[in-house]
């Protein structure tokens, strides 16, 4: 499969809007309908977790239009199986439009992929390409919450943890305001071949928001993710709040005792001045639980929203609760991959730090 019909097809999972997408004009028509047909709409995988009847609307319009310019003089046709997908489409979105106005975009299945290289070499022991499925908002909040989609902090952390596995691999891993699930399901990909090497592993994912945590645990078992037969992934309620309550610091600390996390990740989770002493006293804990193992290492990516509020955080991790703080933007920038680029990350607004305690 040529990676320019490949894009197609992870453009139309991942919801990417036509107009940031590469239609392979240089190959045949033949070729690229047969692709459309087979692998874009009767794939298996996409008509069971098809993006949203408003995406796709957008979508087969701009492939058909293409399509019809790529036939140019030849003695083609587009097949009739394109235009019933877009004509049923049309009545679908103008009843949906009829019942709500002008509202939102509805929430959709999304599906990314990724390649599963580091350093340029395969990861042993997985497929060519990963793939995460889930079901989740198309807008920046719903329901109250900024928790049902996932933010780009999330895909180039992602893209850290694929080109640096052995930061998962084999930990138990703790994941901090962990939203709709998508970082927690990749990790779980990495974490697959777990075990042959003897070491213990865990995927522990949290967050404070009930409605959140259901969509979570939903991500988690949707049976085409990897997670869905992970035997040792747990979601469950963690507020940051607590640990700064004097009546519940010791459960939470009880709590993230137990869970014995050596690795803690956490993604744009800084939006507000508010969250930084909760956030850093709850990661403190994490990081200074105690442990059968030695190193206990966080992984955050950082949206930089607003300066002011970024080195307040900084300030107060170092100065404040005495955490050893590492700025590894450029390690987790280095490798410009499909991934980020199917979801056009632009990763110099994101800052990846790593963060110990100085004990
Ligand atoms: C901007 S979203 C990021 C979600 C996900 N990490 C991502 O990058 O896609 C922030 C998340 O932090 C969670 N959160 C906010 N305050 C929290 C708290 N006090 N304790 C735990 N989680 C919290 C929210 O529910 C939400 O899921």
């Amino acid at each position: 499969m040529s990676s320019k019909l490949r894009n197609l097809r992870q453009g139309y999972a991942s919801l990417t809007p036509p107009q940031y997408m590469n239609f392979p004009t240089d190959q045949p028509f033949t070729d690229v309908q047969t692709f459309v047909l087979n692998s874009i709409l009767l794939d298996g995988h996409l008509q069971r977790y098809p993006p949203s009847d408003f995406y796709q609307r957008s979508f087969w319009k701009w492939i058909i239009s293409q399509l019809e310019a790529l036939i140019g003089d030849e003695d083609y046709e587009v097949d009739e199986r394109l235009y019933e997908r877009q004509i049923s489409l049309l009545s679908v979105t103008r009843r949906t439009q009829d019942l709500a106005g002008s509202s939102p975009p509805p929430p959709s299945y999304v599906t990314h992929f990724w390649e599963n290289r580091s350093q340029g070499a395969p990861l042993e022991g997985l497929a060519e390409y990963g793939s995460v499925t889930l079901f989740e908002s198309q807008t920046t909040i719903e329901s109250g919450t900024t928790g049902l989609r996932t933010w780009r902090a999330s895909f180039v952390l992602a893209q850290f943890l694929i080109d640096h596995p052995d930061t998962v691999r084999g930990h138990r891993v703790l994941e901090l305001g962990s939203g709709a699930g998508f970082l927690g399901l990749v990790i779980a990909c990495l974490q697959q071949q777990d075990g042959q090497g003897g070491r213990r592993s865990g995927l522990c994912l949290t967050d404070v928001n009930e409605v959140v945590l259901q969509r979570c645990a939903q991500n988690v078992n949707l049976p085409c993710n990897v997670s869905a037969s992970l035997p040792h992934l747990d979601v469950r309620p963690l507020d940051w709040s607590d640990a700064v309550c004097p009546n519940l610091e010791p459960s939470t600390r009880k709590s993230l005792s137990g869970l014995d996390a050596d690795t803690i990740v956490a993604a744009d989770m800084l939006y507000h001045p508010d969250i930084i002493t909760p956030f850093l006293t709850t990661l403190r804990l994490a990081l200074l639980s105690e442990s059968k193992l030695n190193t206990k290492t966080a992984y955050l990516a950082l949206t930089v929203r607003n300066q002011e509020l970024l080195d307040a955080f900084l300030h107060a991790s170092t100065d404040i609760f005495h955490l050893c703080v590492e700025d590894i933007s450029s390690r987790a920038s280095g490798h410009q991959s499909s991934f980020l680029e199917s979801e056009r990350i632009d990763t110099e607004n994101v800052m990846v730090i790593q963060v110990t305690a100085d004990t």
